[in-house]
């Protein structure tokens, strides 16, 4: 335009354009001046109501429940000054219920990239000020938008929910935005991480687009996900129960599983995101990031020679083996409340992201029901999908028995984790420390099912089953059951029976394993392996 101008005074002042046109001239270059301050005016009014969603009033409610609004979200999940918003003007188009009389440039959702520590990552954030973050169907094109942008260069989703659901005024627009949203979870699964922070409400069908990503994170007090809430529950069912019992964070990371991890606010949320961030691969096409280590990867660990008690049954916690071994004793655990008789988070081992599944001594002795199974499988699949190496230690005395497992599909569910390990084709590294007895042994990313290393500290037992249950069923009716307890455990009780036979690599000495698993990571970095061609599998679920 200010070229348009200059060229226009120029003309004139040359005399160029005749003097009968010169005053209609004048008039087309006002206008254009008058135009094109009034569209840039326009975008700066129009930026600076986006720019306050539903408003100060909303603002200060937001604030007063102790949340965050979706931009001051946005801005503390990313480097500072690296956000690049997309769909700042985009409205919703309803017209029923004088909704074309409410309007806010970019609707209920915040939508856009940025980095994290220096990487690539597409967010979204529901704005609760705008119609409650209700999703319409601009909302739900703003969010394909950029799903769709981190597919084509390989980049994570991060969605930050805050949201009362489909936007009741536009009825099957709104589904239908969820629709399109769920497909490309989907789609993006096992392409590129997706993860989901729920930092307020999340109501029906709406659940599903968290449950479809690979993580979910819940804000403890302030955020809540159930299918239906306390009023229907009562209607249908006649049970009287809170928002916080039924789909509080509590709730869902100890009793359904349906979250992975609970933060206290909305800031502490916010900045673990952060680190855990750091863990993950931009997609499936790259390798786990590395990063700079200060911790020797040859470092013994002597506390773990006497780790394992003298007594066979008796408890110990896996998470002082796991946080010896991994560097700096750093170790990102999820799930932490949820099955605990299985752990698994994240770490690094000489700088490498790794990923760390243990039986835990401490919790049902470390057996494997439904839900550690389950729990347990899902990590795997994770890291395996995203080239995120598993380590495996061992200390299992089988599967659970019972009615309530058995009716409970523990067969089924239990499959989940044997299929698991088996199709992973990432470098697995396994250490059995104490027990590996019966169908967990081989579960356990065995030899059998393709473990890359597999270890067994001196105080290892593999076997079928503990001496006790092994002599009476044998042995059954005999009156000399100690001498052959004593007899079976001689037999059994110790890593040889592995060893000699090559189930195991080796026996080490307990405060080797750091510097085994650093080395074996660093041989495993360039494993290549594919499982046969299939359109999909068909694990049992
Ligand atoms: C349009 C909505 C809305 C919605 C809230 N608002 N939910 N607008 N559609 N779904 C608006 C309110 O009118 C209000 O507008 C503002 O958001 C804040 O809502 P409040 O009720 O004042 O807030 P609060 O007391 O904190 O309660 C939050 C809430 C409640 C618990 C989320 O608003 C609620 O129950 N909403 C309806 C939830 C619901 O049933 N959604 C549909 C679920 S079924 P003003 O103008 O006053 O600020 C579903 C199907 C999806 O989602 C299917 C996918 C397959």
């Amino acid at each position: 335009m200010a070229t348009f101008i200059r060229l226009s005074r120029c003309l004139l002042s040359r005399n160029v354009i005749p003097l009968r046109s010169q005053e209609r001239w004048c008039a087309v270059v006002a206008g254009s001046t008058e135009h094109t301050l009034g569209v840039k005016k326009r975008i700066e009014t129009t930026r600076q109501r986006a720019l306050l969603g539903g408003g100060q009033k909303r603002i200060d409610t937001q604030h007063k429940k102790g949340k965050l609004t979706a931009r001051e979200r946005v801005h503390l999940l990313l480097d500072p000054d690296t956000f690049v918003e997309y769909d700042m003007f985009l409205e919703h188009n309803c017209t029923d219920f004088n909704m074309e009389k409410e309007k806010y440039p970019g609707d209920s959702v915040v939508t856009g990239r940025g980095y994290i520590n220096g990487r690539l990552v597409f967010v979204f954030s529901q704005d609760f000020t705008v119609f409650g973050g209700s999703l319409s169907g601009a909302h739900a094109k703003k969010i394909c938008k950029i799903m769709d942008q981190a597919m084509l260069v390989g980049a994570p989703v991060i969605g930050l929910n805050d949201s009362g659901g489909a936007r009741i005024q536009e009825g099957v627009e709104s589904l239908a935005g969820y629709a399109d949203i769920f497909q490309r979870n989907v789609n993006a699964s096992g392409v590129i991480p997706q993860i989901s922070l729920i930092m307020g409400p999340c109501a029906g069908g709406a659940v599903y687009s968290p449950a479809l990503t690979d993580f979910t994170f819940m804000v403890k007090e302030t955020s809540y996900l159930f299918i239906t809430g306390p009023e229907v529950v009562k209607s249908v069912t006649n049970e009287d129960v809170t928002q916080e019992e039924l789909g509080g964070a509590k709730t869902h990371t100890s009793v359904s599983g349906v979250a992975h991890k609970a933060f206290e606010n909305d800031v502490d949320a916010l900045l673990q995101l952060r680190e855990f961030y750091n863990y993950l691969p931009l997609s499936n096409k790259d390798d786990a990031p590395i990063r700079q280590c200060d911790d020797p990867w040859d470092r013994l660990v002597p506390g773990l020679d006497t780790v394992v008690p003298l007594e066979t049954t008796a408890a110990y916690d896996i998470k002082d083996v796991i946080q010896g071994v991994v560097d700096e004793q750093d170790f990102f655990e999820i799930m932490t409340n949820y099955a605990k008789n299985i752990v698994i988070g994240f770490a690094r081992m000489n700088g490498r992201t790794v990923g760390l599944v243990g039986n835990q001594p401490k919790v049902a002795a470390g057996c494997l029901d439904i839900n550690a199974s389950v729990k347990g499988a899902r990590f795997v699949r994770f890291c395996d999908a995203f080239n995120i190496p598993i380590i495996t230690f061992v200390d299992v005395p089988g599967f659970l028995p019972g009615t309530s497992q058995e009716y409970g599909g523990i067969i089924r569910h239990g499959a989940k984790l044997l299929y698991a390990y088996a199709e992973a084709t990432v470098p697995k590294i396994t250490v059995i420390t104490r027990k590996a007895y019966g169908g967990a042994y081989d579960v356990m990313s065995s030899k059998h099912l393709r473990g890359d290393t597999n270890y067994c500290w001196p105080t290892a037992e593999v076997a079928v089953m503990g001496a006790k249950g092994a002599v009476s069923i044998i042995f059954r009716g005999s009156n000399t059951q100690a001498e052959q307890e004593k007899e079976y455990i001689d037999k059994f009780a110790n890593p040889f029976p592995a060893a000699d036979r090559g189930y195991v690599d080796d026996i080490i000495e307990p405060r080797t394993t750091r510097q085994r698993i650093c080395q074996d990571l660093e041989v495993l970095s360039s494993k290549k392996m594919e499982n046969p061609w299939k359109k999909h599998a068909n694990m049992p679920l």
